[in-house]
């Protein structure tokens, strides 16, 4: 879906590279994150300034739990400080905030921190922020089909996008990488479909203003074809995904 502006409604992004950002710098991974935890910051402002109605962030996927201890521990910590501390700015810029993911792994602490700034959000409505954490495109593929056999309903594209853990939000328009690497690393993976992708060279806490603005203008210069052809898309039928 996009705007009759080119500004895509859902952007998508792989917030990569905050590890080397901190290697460069001889600080440890976790003052990458925190660095990372600015950048994001600074993206939630610039999407609402520009007129994106929903944005969802890989925070913190299935496969993190196998990295080192104290950076397991460290993005946990790193979560509830933000839960705690960004909630009243999200307020103030009309975001209303997703957790989406397996929450049966997270403390009862944060586990209540993601539910109570959910609950404070609902009902803003100029930026929908979804924040993919414990998240993998396979845990909800699996999770969607599941909850359908629970239901006694057929699994059919349909009823999957319905039972999917993005399914309040359209699929992403544009899915962002940061940070070199051009894979998807388990992110939307359903959702995915029709999405354009943009790789950039920057390390997630040096992705700016300027950087979303490039990958925005290289957005508006697609042709999104939705399985049709050229001609069907200039003769102004274009399926709207
Ligand atoms: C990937 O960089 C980044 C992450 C696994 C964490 C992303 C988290 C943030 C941006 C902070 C916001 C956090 C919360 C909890 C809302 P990497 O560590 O894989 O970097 P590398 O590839 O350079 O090692």
């Amino acid at each position: 879906m996009t705007s009759s502006s080119g500004i895509p409604h859902h952007i998508a992004i792989v917030m990569d590279g905050n590890g080397r950002w901190a290697a460069k710098r001889f600080m440890p991974r976790l003052a990458g994150h925190r660095q990372g935890m600015e950048s994001l910051r600074r993206c939630i402002r610039a999407c609402v300034d520009r007129g994106v109605a929903v944005l969802t962030v890989f925070a913190f996927s299935s496969e993190n739990w196998n990295r080192p201890a104290d950076e397991v521990s460290g993005l946990m910590e790193l979560l509830a400080t933000a839960l705690a501390k960004e909630v009243p700015k999200l307020q103030q810029d009309g975001v209303q905030v997703h957790f989406v993911g397996e929450r049966s792994g997270l403390s009862d602490k944060v586990r209540a921190g993601l539910a109570q700034a959910e609950a404070a959000t609902a009902s803003n409505g100029r930026l929908i922020l979804n924040v993919c954490f414990n998240y993998g495109g396979r845990w909800d593929m699996a999770q969607a089909a599941a909850k359908l056999v629970a239901q006694g309903k057929p699994i059919t594209e349909g009823e999957l996008q319905g039972a999917m853990a993005l399914a309040h939000v359209p699929d992403p328009d544009l899915i962002i990488r940061t940070g070199g690497e051009q894979r998807l690393s388990n992110f939307l993976l359903w959702q995915a479909a029709y999405a354009e992708l943009f790789f950039s060279d920057k390390l997630w806490p040096e992705f700016d203003e300027a950087e979303l603005d490039r990958a925005m203008a290289e957005f508006s210069r697609r042709e999104r074809r939705f399985g049709q052809t050229s001609a069907q898309v200039a003769a102004g039928d274009q399926k709207v995904a």
